[in-house]
């Protein structure tokens, strides 16, 4: 069969090749024309400061200009883009399959008459769930609830694992009258004490609810009223490379997962559920192995707490499957996995178990928007007929092993190469070099993101080829040899 480039994918002959075609229009390397921020940037910086804090902002970009793997500032600099709107960019900018979705008479209306769907969904909706989110929903996990971002898709799933622990508990009888009372005044039995556990330097949003099971750095937390019984536990810090630390890593993991059933087991407020990402991307990369993940659903469902696996980092496709935590081959699935990022659609997708017993319950205005599903249905047929997940894998391997290569040359400035997939890190040695390095990559063409305390983190597209990984090695490793 043909396919849009031409017939050389289908020829057998060329399937050790990689098949993924190029990213249609995409530009030849990065092309800077003056620092970042350019004079542009700052200009309009001063402007916004008028109107809007602008102390975080690294550049204003121009996204008309950008183009597959490269973001295009105001000044006119092309820089690769390894960074890609903190992690949520899977496909690259202006791809013409989705601008031509979003051209379509069926997006033009989904844009003009936004619809409260909890209310009156559109009459395709259940067709455009199917062909969207269920797709690719991971396995055991049938239905979906969808949100407004990774927040709200994290608390919505707090909420639904309450409920459901609270109905057991109730053994499927109505609320009591002392229960619909208290609720209003903020207290029990209506309101229960009832606990999410997280874990150390984890980052699950900066809502009220996610803020409290949030635990990478204090500023985002400071000032902020929270659950203070909401129990936080270890995360294992894993040594590298890993196959050489083996047994190490595995006595790291059981300390922590030790701590975990002693939480459990004897914490004063009753856990209902655990939030745990596959790799912990603010906190710094932090990743655990399969084991870690298995024990960790063995003693949840033994304690009856939901497993809540966050993945609105880790998920559509950067760990080379469409959801991370598919590469733990878990005993049974998780009762929640939360999504929003890359699949620009936010939301969870659980069980029939954790439906609440009645409407309203878990419930907003928009819950969530067609748009998002329209583009989430398009993107995933780009992924599928590109075999973008195996470029992910293919690509993410070969750029992992530059890096142990570059860590290797310079083991004082990079340590610690890891990640799955294209979600790959490495450490440097302290934040002032890592900031002075990662100012240089981008002086030199390439967007680069950073976590946690000292860690780089790799974000790139689901298009992000070998060509690409190579032009980012030689400036990472040129900004290297500059910042020494
Ligand atoms: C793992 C994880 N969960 C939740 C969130 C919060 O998502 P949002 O910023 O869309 O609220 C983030 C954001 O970075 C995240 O990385």
């Amino acid at each position: 069969m043909l396919s849009r480039f031409g017939p050389l994918r289908s020829l057998p002959s060329f399937r050790f090749l990689a098949l993924t075609p190029p990213f249609p229009g995409e530009y030849d390397g990065p092309k800077m024309l003056t620092k970042v921020p350019g004079p542009k940037t700052l200009e309009l910086s001063k402007r916004i400061d008028g109107l809007q804090d602008p102390r975080a902002l690294h550049f204003f970009a121009n996204y008309s200009k950008s183009i597959g793997n490269y973001i295009v500032d105001a000044d006119d600099n092309v820089m690769l883009d390894t960074f890609c709107q903190i992690s949520s960019l899977a496909i690259g900018y202006n791809h013409p399959d989705l601008l031509k979705a979003a051209m379509s008479p069926e997006f033009a209306q989904a844009v003009m008459n936004r619809p409260a769907l909890g209310l009156m969904p559109p009459t395709d909706w259940p067709d455009l769930m199917q062909d969207s989110f269920l797709q690719i929903a991971p396995r055991g996990l049938s239905h979906v609830f969808t949100a407004m971002c990774g927040s709200c898709a994290n608390e919505s799933a707090f909420k639904a694992a309450f409920m459901a622990y609270r109905h057991r508990e109730r053994g499927g009888k109505p609320f009591s009258e002392e229960e619909l009372s208290s609720c209003m005044h903020n207290k029990e039995p209506g309101s229960p004490k009832l606990a999410i556990l997280s874990f150390e330097k984890a980052f699950h949003g900066r809502l009220f609810g996610t803020l409290s099971v949030t635990r990478s750095k204090p500023i985002h937390k400071v000032d902020i009223p929270s659950f203070d019984y909401w129990p936080m536990s270890p995360f294992p810090h894993l040594m590298y490379p890993l196959e050489d630390h083996i047994d190490e890593n595995r006595k790291e993991e059981e300390r922590c997962l030790a701590v975990f059933e002693d939480i459990v087991q004897h914490h004063p407020v009753p856990i209902a559920g655990i939030i745990v990402e596959p790799i912990q991307g603010e906190g710094g990369d932090n990743e655990a192995t399969p084991f870690f993940f298995k024990r960790l659903r063995e003693i949840t469902k033994k304690h009856g707490i939901a497993m809540i696996v966050d993945e609105v980092q880790t998920g559509f496709g950067a760990s080379g499957t469409w959801w991370a935590h598919e590469l733990w081959d878990l005993p049974s699935p998780p009762d929640m996995v939360t999504f929003s990022k890359k699949a620009q659609a936010s939301g969870f997708y659980h069980t029939l178990e954790t439906r609440p017993s009645e409407a309203y319950r878990n419930f907003n205005t928009w819950m969530g928007d067609p748009i998002r599903a329209f583009q989430l249905r398009t993107m995933i047929n780009i992924v599928k007929r590109d075999d973008l997940l195996n470029n992910v894998k293919e690509t993410g391997a070969y750029l992992k092993k530059k890096l142990e290569e570059i860590q290797k040359r310079h083991p004082d400035h990079i340590s610690r190469v890891r990640g799955v997939g294209n979600f790959l890190a490495f450490d440097t040695p302290n934040v002032e070099w890592r900031t002075k390095m990662l100012a240089m990559c981008r002086d030199m063409g390439v967007n680069v993101g950073y976590c946690g305390s000292v860690s780089v983190r790799l974000r790139p597209t689901l298009y992000f080829m070998r060509k690409h990984a190579d032009i980012f090695l030689t400036i990472l490793e040129d900004a290297i040899k500059k910042c020494k």
